[in-house]
């Protein structure tokens, strides 16, 4: 998988005077059956997530709460995002490294995954991501 295929995605947005509304439907403004859901929340300053990429898994990223950035390799190149609206997501697919940094107070990192929690799918050490990878 290449950067070119991770993209912010702007998802829908209600408006009302009484709060606004969003919704993300699997297979619609993801690409993929979402079958997981998990979040990061009470990241201490200066903590740094992630530092690893999937075998198959491809995941969407949303900022609820608050701000943190990710940075994505594909093995040649880096890219950062600045996450801070709960109206946009990012979405990664396999093979592709991330890191997550610079989290603000309170902030929380929603994650929809197209697969179930499988240790077996990490590649958690980047020499082998990128010998993987022919690079
Ligand atoms: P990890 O994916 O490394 O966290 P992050 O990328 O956010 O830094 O997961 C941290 C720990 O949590 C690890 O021991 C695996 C476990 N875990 C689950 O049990 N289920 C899950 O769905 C996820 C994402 C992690």
């Amino acid at each position: 998988m290449s950067l070119a295929e991770c993209r912010l995605i702007d998802l829908p947005r209600i408006t009302d005077p009484r709060g606004n509304l969003t919704f993300i439907e699997g297979r619609r403004h993801v690409s993929f059956d979402i079958n997981r859901v998990y979040y990061l929340y009470d990241v201490p300053g200066g903590a740094e997530r992630g530092g690893h990429a999937h075998k198959v898994s491809e995941e969407f990223l949303i900022a609820m709460s608050g701000s943190f950035d990710v940075i994505l390799n594909d093995g040649m190149q880096k890219k950062r995002f600045h996450m801070n609206r709960s109206y946009f997501g990012l979405y990664v697919p396999a093979k592709i490294w991330r890191e997550l940094e610079n989290f603000s107070s309170g902030s929380v990192c929603m994650v929809l995954a197209s697969d179930f929690y499988s240790e077996a799918d990490y590649y958690r050490n980047y020499e082998e991501f990128l010998r993987v990878l022919n690079i």
